[in-house]
């Protein structure tokens, strides 16, 4: 039987290819208000896409993007949801991309586009996989509910709200997600944990205007000098994090865990060579992986002020301003961090400016109990769509709706990743390999018959 479900899933590839292509064509970047009408058709797409199917399928308007909902009976009385996003990360750099970021395009069997892996390309496999059980057998193994947001990438809270509201009618026995990593390209992976992450952004302001550094240099506070101080008092050159009482709530990792990720053997080596930097860099004490993955970190995501363009120009700025995402881990609560950051940003800031903080968005680290028994069936399930033995792994993003499917569902989630760090999401170039979604849809396949 299931056999035959593959067999269509083999069948019919090249054109779950090319219709993966065109959902990629629709530029649904959340990020940016000139981009709202694509995505309202990338929503719409999506419901006449999974109507065709034979779902039951509707936009959900809590505020914000819509969600897409689509929901097909099954045999049993199990239920599953199925999370993903369908908006994607702006093309920035533009002039990075090899071939345009909204034109799909296939080399060596790697489908490059800005979504193919965050998160069309992920997502679509559990579609894929849907449509082959409705076409071989009729109906589904159990009820399916496909939950895709439109502002994962930007923050937004619609789909937290709606799983607040309908909790009771969703119930699920378990949620299923592609939307984050696997080990390696042959190695699939169970994510068992994500990061937490605070965003912020802090602002010098020094004189009213631009004014000349030779006639007020050194006789006032240069913001740019003062916006570097203050960030140099955030973060030790090792990255370790120099708020006070930061770490209180970290918790240390388990001897399992400790094991479990040495096995993996991961090499830093080929982690720098592809990246093109002289070593690895971070937390003393702590190896690459337990960095990415269980470690809080402080970053700048982008820092910028005064006189940017060709040539010198002599100034001191009127404002200087760095964008921040603190990466937070088991069991660091956000708003308690953000209270201390803002606390310690006051108590470093000379009163020769005047500092400004945004508001912070926010959203909880996650981890999951591996002994969890649907996490078998998941383990089974990627053995069987990959042909190779899947891992435990936890993975350094942050996916913000998955605490509220924790909080308000109580069921368990299943993190299925699909895709590699090195697929370059929300950089220029990004891609997907065609056998890992090839390989997911069997998985997902395997995984509703039996979950
Ligand atoms: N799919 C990623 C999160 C991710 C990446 C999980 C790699 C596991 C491995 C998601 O789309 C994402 O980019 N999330 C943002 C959240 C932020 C915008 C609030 C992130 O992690 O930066
Ligand atoms: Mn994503
Ligand atoms: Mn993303």
């Amino acid at each position: 039987m299931a056999d035959k479900i593959e067999a269509y899933v083999e069948a019919n590839k090249e054109r779950f290819i090319e219709e993966l292509k065109e959902l990629m064509r629709i530029p649904s970047v959340s990020a940016q208000r000139e981009h709202d009408s694509d995505t309202q058709a990338c929503a719409e797409w999506l419901v006449a896409h999974f109507q065709a199917l034979g779902l039951e399928a509707r936009l959900v308007d809590k505020g914000g993007k819509p969600i897409v909902r689509a929901q097909a009976k099954g045999k049993s009385s199990r239920r599953v949801v199925i999370y993903g996003h369908y908006d994607v990360q702006p093309e920035d750099p533009a002039d990075q991309w090899k071939t345009p970021p909204f034109e799909p395009t296939i080399r060596d069997g790697i489908l490059y586009g800005r979504g193919s892996t965050d998160d069309k390309g992920q997502s679509f496999a559990h579609i894929k996989a849907v449509e082959s059980l409705l076409k071989t057998e009729g109906e589904l193994p159990c009820e399916v509910i496909f939950l895709l947001e439109g502002e994962e990438e930007c923050g937004g809270e619609a789909l937290s709200r709606y799983v607040r509201e309908a909790r009771e009618e969703l119930k699920p026995d378990a949620v299923i997600i592609s939307d984050s990593t696997m080990y390696d390209e042959n190695t699939p992976a169970i994510t068992y944990g994500l990061r937490g992450i605070l965003t912020s952004e802090f602002t010098v302001k020094g004189p009213d205007q631009d004014v000349h550094s030779g006639a007020y240099g050194g006789a006032i506070a240069n913001p740019a000098m003062v916006l570097a101080q203050i960030l140099s008092a955030c973060v030790d050159p090792d990255g370790k994090i120099l708020v006070p009482h930061f770490y209180d709530d970290v918790a240390p990792l388990e001897k399992w865990e400790s094991e479990s990720i040495e096995k993996l053997g991961f090499d830093d080596q080929a982690f720098v060579g592809e990246l093109n930097v002289p070593h690895p860099h971070g937390e003393a004490g702590h190896c690459t992986l337990e960095r990415i993955w269980t470690r809080p970190t402080f970053e700048i995501n982008g820092i910028f002020g005064g006189y940017t363009a060709g040539g010198s120009k002599t100034i001191v700025p009127a404002s200087a301003t760095a964008k921040i995402s603190i990466r937070l881990v088991p069991h660091q609560d956000p708003e308690r961090i953000r209270d201390l950051i803002v606390e310690h940003l006051r108590s470093v800031c000379p009163d020769t400016v005047r500092l400004e903080i945004a508001d912070f968005a926010t959203s909880p680290p996650v981890l999951f109990d591996v002994n969890d028994p649907t996490f078998q069936a998941a383990q089974e399930a990627l053995r069987r769509g990959f042909g190779s033995d899947p891992v435990f792994i936890r993975c350094g993003g942050s996916i913000p709706v998955v605490s509220t499917f924790v909080e308000q569902l109580g069921c368990p989630v299943i993190l299925m990743g699909l895709g590699l760090d090195s697929d370059a999401p929300h950089g220029p170039n990004e891609h997907f390999s065609l056998e890992s979604f090839i390989r997911g849809t069997k998985a997902s396949v395997h995984l509703l018959r039996t979950i």
